[in-house]
């Protein structure tokens, strides 16, 4: 082919290829974009529960600073505030790792290690407390002493975070139990959320993990703390999954596997 045909089908296809090249160039800008804002969003998500216990312990020590009798709670409370800010450190801290690894983009990553998971546990019930009120929420550790997780701690700390937050937010009066275990299939360990709250409509079941799915009865709700939960486990190569009943409570079980 020569002649002008040649030249309307080389411009045709320079259009075609200018075309799909700058498609797949805005395609990936958008994602780099979508991946950005929702890491963003996570993260600044994550800062507001340890941000509300500290301040709410803040309150307490300032109560309680002149009573002798007090001194012990006085303490415990330092605690808190000095494990929840070293908590918000850390969150800063991955900004930026993460940021780096959203511009090569390979998205989450996570430093995965065995360790014992009742010490965290136990650190995220006593920073969680203030958050708990005193004596209306209960919060148990029923974590076995021994049991050993392999997970990214800091990812893990941040799921059981946001599955503790919300059953304490619909469990005013009643427990909220921690525990973990063996998987039944003997690949991995999961590790329980339960809550004797107000359970989730059977409707509401299926669309709880999704991003901004939130109960409007909640004012403060982003509909967030889910979809981190189901994002960080899925990276871990895990499951996330719910079974609750309305007025009786709600189960949230995650389980990562072994290596
Ligand atoms: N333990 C629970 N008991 C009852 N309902 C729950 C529980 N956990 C989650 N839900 C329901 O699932 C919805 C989604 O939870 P999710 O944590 O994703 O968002 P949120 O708590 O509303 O807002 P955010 O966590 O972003 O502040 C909640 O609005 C609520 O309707
Ligand atoms: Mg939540």
């Amino acid at each position: 082919m020569q002649g002008k045909p040649f030249h309307i089908l080389n411009q045709v296809l320079d259009g075609a290829i200018g075309a799909a090249v700058q498609s797949y160039a805005t395609q990936r800008a958008l994602d780099v974009q979508t991946r950005r804002e929702d890491y963003l969003a996570f993260v600044a998500h994550d800062l507001r529960t340890p941000l509300s216990a500290i301040s709410l312990a803040a309150r307490v020590l300032e109560l309680s600073v002149h009573d002798p009798a007090k001194s012990k709670q006085t303490g415990q409370m330092l605690k808190t505030l000095h494990r929840n800010v070293q908590h918000l450190s850390s969150l800063v801290a991955n900004i930026l790792d993460e940021s780096i690894n959203l511009q090569t983009g390979s998205g989450v990553t996570l430093k995965c290690r065995h360790f014992d998971l009742w010490p965290l546990v136990e650190a995220l019930i006593i920073d969680l407390n203030p958050v708990a009120g005193t004596g209306s929420t209960r919060l148990l550790n029923e974590v076995p002493e021994d049991q050993t997780i392999y997970a990214d701690a800091n990812l893990l700390r941040r799921i059981l975070q946001n599955l503790i937050a919300n059953a304490i937010h619909y469990t005013p009066h009643g427990d909220v139990t921690i525990s973990a275990g063996p998987s039944g299939d003997g690949l991995g360990i999961a590790c329980t959320v339960s809550d004797t709250g107000s359970g989730i409509a059977a409707d509401l079941l299926d669309k709880v993990f999704d991003k901004f799915e939130s109960d409007p009865a909640n004012g403060n709700g982003m509909g967030l703390g889910l979809a981190i939960v189901k994002t960080f486990v899925e990276a871990h190569g895990g499951t996330v999954r719910v079974d609750s009943e309305p007025d009786r409570g709600s189960v949230f079980r995650i389980t990562l596997p072994d290596r």
